[in-house]
């Protein structure tokens, strides 16, 4: 079975979704799959690489096989918690089709609804862990020691796409290109609006009493 965490660039879902893998989620987030072929600099990851640097979606039969390999060589029985996919409306038309081959349901769609200037804030204060992948913010959630992960003592970095103009060029792909699947999914019933806009700590009790 599936839930969807659903809403923009720097929304937090990823920071949400640190809580629900305690609560027995197999977290599947695109953009670390895609940013971990880049780290193997794999001709896939090379040309995604391109396309994230601009802000610009990878193409849906890339995302979409990454996506179909990981299902079929998981446990039939896994929880599947989806952190930025489906983004485009073939993609979530194709996630339907691979839920149902494996007799599974995609059981909510949570939407983390953060208007455009505390994303551009969010993202612009992000540091992550280069090595363990640690998620940081230098005002909402900042490392113990500036600049240095709390698990190894490793060096902060910011993605290459945290500038504001990538961050621009994100939000509007997002409004042309993902905010379709919020009616796609209000006409199944499985939408779950959510106030993202709230403290992570907020946000998390939010998101775990809908699906924890
Ligand atoms: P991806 O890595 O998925 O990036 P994204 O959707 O832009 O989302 P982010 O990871 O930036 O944000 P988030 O919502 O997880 O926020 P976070 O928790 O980090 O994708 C990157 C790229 O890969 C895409 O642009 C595209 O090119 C490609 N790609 C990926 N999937 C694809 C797909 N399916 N199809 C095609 N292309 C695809 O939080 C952000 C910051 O805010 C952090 O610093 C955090 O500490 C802070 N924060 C979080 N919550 C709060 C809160 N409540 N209050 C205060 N601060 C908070
Ligand atoms: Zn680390």
């Amino acid at each position: 079975n599936a839930v969807v965490l659903l809403g923009p660039p720097g929304a937090g879902k990823g920071t949400v979704s640190e809580v629900l893998v305690g609560k027995g989620y197999t977290h599947v987030s695109t953009g670390d799959l895609l940013r971990e072929q880049i780290r193997l600099e794999t001709t896939l990851g090379l040309e995604a690489k391109q396309r994230m640097d601009q802000g610009k979606f990878v193409p849906d039969d890339v995302v979409v096989g990454m996506i179909r390999d990981l299902l079929q060589s998981s446990d039939a029985n896994a929880n599947f918690l989806f952190d930025g996919f489906p983004r485009t409306l073939v993609q979530a038309e194709k996630l339907d089709e691979l839920i149902e081959a494996l007799s599974g349901t995609l059981e909510e769609v949570v939407l983390l609804q953060c208007p455009d200037e505390v994303i551009v804030e969010r993202l612009s204060g992000r540091r992550t862990c280069s090595k363990c992948g640690m998620v940081y913010h230098i005002k909402y959630n900042p490392a113990v020691q500036e600049g240095k992960c709390d698990i190894e003592g490793c060096e902060l970095m910011q993605r290459p796409d945290d500038n504001s103009e990538t961050i621009k060029k994100r939000l509007d792909v997002y409004k042309e290109q993902t905010a379709p699947l919020i009616t796609y999914y209000e006409a199944k019933g499985l939408i779950h609006p959510i106030d993202a806009a709230k403290s992570i700590a907020e946000v998390r009790l939010a998101v775990l009493a809908r699906i924890g």
